[in-house]
């Protein structure tokens, strides 16, 4: 394959998620792309820039939600992405759903949900990527198959350059296609 070389920039892909938390007393949600999976146990991380209106409920609750919209949510997603909490209510965009009370709001619309409980912290170059242990997790009863979240009936949204896209099919299976290589 002929290289290109590019500007220094991440263009994912990055999974498409909607972080909830509680300010003022209500809910309030942002987009997020720069997060995911801190590690192998159920830890998530986001990144937050500091002067958004979410990230210092963050750090007053020490809670926050991590969740996934269906592509049919991509307008709620996008302006999650473009309307501060600063000038905007985003607490009746959704319908919030809880695990406990004084914890992070989860989004009932989005097909996956999870509760994290904030255990660590770093900050980068004016943002702050917050670590979170999973303290619940939730799925819509439609979006599982064999008790399992089902990634194709999930929908996920997934950002790569300026474009949202949405998973076509099922490719292969982990710890498993490698197995098929043979002669190393
Ligand atoms: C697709 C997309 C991805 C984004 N990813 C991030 C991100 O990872 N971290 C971040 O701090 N802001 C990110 N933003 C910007 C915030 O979501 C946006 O500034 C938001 O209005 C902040 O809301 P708040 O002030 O209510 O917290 C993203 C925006 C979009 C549209």
């Amino acid at each position: 394959m002929k290289k290109i070389k590019l500007e220094n920039r991440a263009v994912g892909p990055f999974p498409a998620m909607i972080v909830g938390a509680m300010r003022n007393e209500k809910p309030t949600y942002t987009t997020v792309g720069a997060g995911g999976c801190a590690c192998l146990e159920p830890v998530l991380c986001v990144s937050l820039k500091n002067t958004h209106y979410i990230t210092e409920g963050i750090v007053q609750s020490g809670y926050f939600s991590v969740n996934i919209p269906s592509v049919s949510l991509v307008k709620e997603l996008d302006f999650c992405g473009i309307a501060s909490g600063k000038n905007i209510d985003k607490s009746g965009l959704f319908t919030p759903f809880f695990d406990a009370a004084d914890q992070a709001p989860m989004i009932e619309e989005c097909p996956l949900n999870f509760l994290c409980k904030v255990c660590g912290s770093k900050e980068i170059r004016g943002f702050t990527m917050f670590f979170g242990d999973i303290v619940a997790a939730f799925a819509g009863e439609d979006c599982l198959t064999d008790g399992k979240p089902d990634p194709i009936k999930i929908d996920p949204i997934i950002m790569m350059g300026f474009s949202y896209c949405s998973l076509e099919s099922v490719v292969g299976r982990p710890f498993s296609e490698g197995k098929k290589l043979t002669g190393f």
